[in-house]
C-alpha cells in the first residue's frame, strides 16, 4: 500500500517524491506500470501542477505515455515544442512563461510554466518527463533538481525494462 505523506513543506515534498519514485520503481518490470505510478507520485507530491507525465520516443516522434492531468497531444515531432526541444538537445528545459517559448505546444490551455527532463538511457534519449503548472514561474532550481533526480531514476530503471 502506498501512503501519501501530507502537510509537507515544498522541500519535504520534493524529497518525498524522489523517495516515492525509488520505491515505486524498485522491483517493477513493466514500463507502463512504473511510469504510471511515477506520474501519480508527481501529481500527488507537487503542488500547483496541472499535468505531470511522460512522452516516449517512437522513431522521430514523442508519443504520449502515462500521465496525470487533462488529455494531451498524443504525438510531438522530434525537436518541436518544449518536449521535443528538450529531447533533441538532451537537456532539461525550465520554461517560466510558456507563452514566450517559440513553438510551445498548448495541450492544456491552463499551463503557464513547464519543466521537461530528457530520459537518457545508455546515452540515447528514450523519452521525456514533463510537468506543467498553471502558475507562471512555478518551477525554480530546486524543482528542476528534484525532477532531474526523478528523471535520472526513471532512465536508469528503463535500462532494465
Ligand atoms: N507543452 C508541451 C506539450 C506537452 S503538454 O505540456 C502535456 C510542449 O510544448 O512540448
Amino acid at each position: 500500500m502506498f501512503t501519501l505523506r501530507e502537510n509537507l513543506s515544498p522541500t519535504e515534498s520534493r524529497a518525498a517524491l524522489v523517495s516515492a519514485a525509488e520505491a515505486l520503481l524498485d522491483g517493477e518490470t513493466d514500463l507502463i506500470a512504473g511510469l504510471a505510478n511515477v506520474s501519480a507520485a508527481m501529481g500527488a507530491y507537487l503542488d500547483d501542477v496541472n499535468w505531470a507525465g511522460f512522452y516516449l520516443r517512437r522513431g522521430e516522434e514523442l508519443v504520449l505515455g502515462p500521465f496525470q492531468g487533462l488529455p494531451a497531444c498524443a504525438r510531438i515531432a522530434w525537436g518541436r515544442g518544449v518536449c521535443g526541444s528538450a529531447a533533441a538537445a538532451g537537456e532539461t528545459r525550465v520554461v517560466p512563461d510558456v507563452t514566450a517559448f517559440p513553438g510551445h505546444i498548448a495541450c492544456d490551455a491552463a499551463s503557464r510554466s513547464e519543466v521537461v527532463v530528457p530520459l537518457i538511457v545508455g546515452g540515447a534519449v528514450r523519452g521525456v518527463l514533463d510537468v506543467d503548472s498553471p502558475t507562471p514561474g512555478r518551477f525554480g532550481a530546486a524543482d528542476a533538481d528534484c525532477l532531474e533526480r526523478v528523471g535520472g531514476l526513471v532512465a536508469r530503471w528503463m535500462e532494465g525494462v
